[in-house]
């Protein structure tokens, strides 16, 4: 507890220079590329009124991405959400807490905007980022910054933060900061 809360609040002290120290957030060990699925958090049967659901075949389908996520069309955006986005990331937030994340959806990341076509990020949907913040939610905390940040990024074709080019896909492209 200890120990990811001091690698929290390292990590949040490179965020708020605009950066985000994954390797020092991660504690030197090698983001989990292939973290440990847990079959048991497969979801149940998705409500049939869920619209941005994808069927499994569909993302298998998918062809990875070649261009980066900035570089496409609008209608090749919303592919790659629906095919790529959506299945990985419902998986991932599921075996998190398969109870919470039941219905993972566009606006679990979007907001309600998305439901209008808004789908702006970082948005104020979303919890806003301080130290205070991780600090109470350590376990989310852990799991962003394992899972989400490079499951993302890998999806968008953009490198994780770098705190030192200032490039690449960290916390505040899709959470805004508290101030
Ligand atoms: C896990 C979180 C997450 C989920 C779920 C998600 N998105 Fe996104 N979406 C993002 C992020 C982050 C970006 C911005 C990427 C970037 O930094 O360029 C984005 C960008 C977009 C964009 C491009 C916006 C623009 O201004 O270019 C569209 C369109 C979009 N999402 C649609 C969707 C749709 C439709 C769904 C559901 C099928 C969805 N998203 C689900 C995280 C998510
Ligand atoms: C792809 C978008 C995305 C990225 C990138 C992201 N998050 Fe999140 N974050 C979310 C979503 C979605 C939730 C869940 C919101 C909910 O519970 O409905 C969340 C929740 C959280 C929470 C829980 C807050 C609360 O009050 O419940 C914390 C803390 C958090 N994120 C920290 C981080 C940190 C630190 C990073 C960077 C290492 C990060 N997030 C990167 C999408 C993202």
């Amino acid at each position: 507890m200890k120990y990811l809360l001091n690698k929290a609040g390292l990590c949040f002290t490179s965020c708020l220079g605009g950066a985000l120290v994954l390797a020092a957030c991660g504690g030197g060990a090698t983001p989990a590329e292939a973290p440990a699925q847990d079959p048991a958090a497969t979801p149940e049967a998705p409500s049939p009124a869920e619209a941005s659901r994808v069927p499994a075949e569909e993302s298998a389908e998918a062809a990875p991405t070649t261009k980066k996520f900035d570089e496409l069309s609008p209608e090749e955006k919303m592919a790659v959400m629906k095919t790529q986005v959506i299945p990985q990331m419902t998986e991932a937030f599921q075996a998190l807490d398969a109870k919470e994340f039941e219905n993972f959806r566009c606006t679990t990341c979007h907001g309600p905007g998305a439901n209008n076509g808004d789908f702006e990020m970082p948005t104020k949907s979303l919890p806003k980022l301080d130290e205070e913040e991780m600090k109470d939610h350590p376990e989310m905390t852990k799991f962003m910054i394992e899972q989400v940040v490079p499951k993302m990024a890998a999806i968008l074709g953009e490198p994780t933060y770098n705190p030192e080019t200032h490039q690449g896909f960290g916390c505040f492209n899709c959470h805004i900061k508290k101030d």
